[in-house]
């Protein structure tokens, strides 16, 4: 009897570790996925690379700088990976050409505009200045997106989005 009962605690007690060891690292798992990486180069000056290395449809991006660069015509970009709502990452998915947040559904397209999603503005900008044939992004000056309706180029989607309830 008193077996069975210490048998019975001891899968209680272990469940119950089991279960907040699982919880512990599906928290981890989601914050160390949403959140802004801190990279060395933060609040400072990042050397990229050369702007004919910067794609004219697509992103290139600098996880140092937390940032991403691709090109407005001939104008080489630098967008802060920085959601405008609260802050998560904005990842940029492939298949549809678009900046999809995965935290409330904001997209905006390549070159930071808003296109749907709660966030009040598009994505931040960051100065660059090619230095030496490289590209410097000036990650201490954020510059704010601009708000939403305003059309900096008119790309349609390329394909299906990302996220499953993302327009
Ligand atoms: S943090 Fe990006 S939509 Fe809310």
């Amino acid at each position: 009897m008193s077996d069975a009962l210490d048998r019975r605690e001891f899968l209680s007690a272990g469940w119950k570790v089991g279960v907040g060891l699982l919880a512990a690292a599906g928290v981890w798992t989601s914050w160390d996925l949403l959140k802004v990486r801190l990279g060395a180069g933060f609040a400072a000056r990042v050397k990229t690379v050369a702007p004919d290395a910067v794609p004219a449809n697509t992103v290139l991006e600098i996880p140092e700088a937390r940032a991403y660069l691709t090109k407005i015509g001939d104008e080489v970009v630098a967008l802060s990976e920085k959601c405008t709502h609260l802050g998560c990452r904005v990842p940029f998915c492939d298949s549809s050409g678009r900046f999809e947040c995965p935290c409330h559904g904001t997209v905006f397209n390549r070159a930071g505009d808003h296109l749907a999603g709660p966030a009040p503005r598009g994505m931040d900008f960051y100065k660059v200045e090619v230095v030496d044939g490289v590209i410097e992004i000036d990650t201490g000056e954020t510059i704010a997106g601009a708000p939403p309706g305003t059309e900096t180029i008119n790309e349609p989607a390329l394909g299906p989005p990302c996220g499953e309830d993302h327009a």
